[in-house]
């Protein structure tokens, strides 16, 4: 009965709280990693090309080697504990926070891919309508390498999702954490640790969906 009680009829809220903080925290991630990603990709293409900004290009490399040379987990205790201490302190808003900062490096390196994929002489048509290199890097080299670079964007916000399930450790209750709540309180922890993994599953084949969407959309205007 106890078990009933618990997995059937609170199980769900459980699952309900689980997955809503998850979607939270990726949302969150994304949108950051997103804007960090795009910033550091431009910065380090455009100071390698001008000399006054060397230092900005090598801030940004320092960035992205940290970032990606130490593990997220970590990251995560680090920035909670340093940071995120006073009594008020929101984990759900740490965890975003830090994958948002975590996805900002390898996000940057998938759109300096995009960027030096681009033909140069995408260069040489916005210098002949009189763009600067920021309006040539905004309206026509941008649009493109985000394009080229979908399939690898949509790689990392899977990872992003899945990943947020390291937020458990400091005491987020994502989809994870509930699961491992619900097994605690069930005496029983391997149901609902399948039933968290098919969650993950149908959040990343519905995210899956929608980027090839997004994917077919942005290639509309190519075809011709
Ligand atoms: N698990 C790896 C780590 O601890 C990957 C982190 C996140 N990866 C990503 N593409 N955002 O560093």
């Amino acid at each position: 009965p106890f078990y009933n009680a618990v997995f059937m009829n609170q199980g769900y809220l459980a699952y309900a709280e689980g997955i809503k903080n998850t979607l939270l925290i990726s949302l969150m991630a994304i949108a950051i990693g997103i804007i960090i990603g795009v910033l550091v990709a431009v910065v380090r293409v455009i100071s390698s090309k001008i000399k006054g900004l060397h230092w900005l290009g090598k801030i940004c490399g320092i960035y992205v080697t940290v970032i990606r040379g130490t593990p997220v987990m970590v990251q995560l205790l680090i920035i909670y504990n340093m940071i995120f201490t006073s009594r008020d302190s929101n984990p759900l808003l740490c965890a975003g926070i830090c994958f948002g900062i975590n996805s900002g490096a390898y996000v940057a390196e998938i759109i300096r891919g995009g960027i030096e994929s681009i033909d140069k002489g995408q260069t040489e048509a916005g210098r002949s309508l009189g763009f600067n290199d920021l309006q040539t890097m905004r309206y026509i080299i941008l649009p493109q390498a985000f394009r080229n670079a979908l399939p690898a964007l949509g790689n990392e916000f899977i990872v992003l999702v899945k990943e947020s399930s390291v937020a458990s450790v400091i005491a987020v209750s994502d989809l994870t954490k509930m699961a491992q709540y619900i097994g605690s309180r069930t005496w029983d922890i391997v149901p609902p640790l399948v039933v968290a993994a098919l969650c993950y599953l149908v959040i990343v084949m519905i995210l899956t969906k929608l980027l090839s969407l997004l994917e077919r959309r942005m290639s509309r205007g190519d075809r011709n």
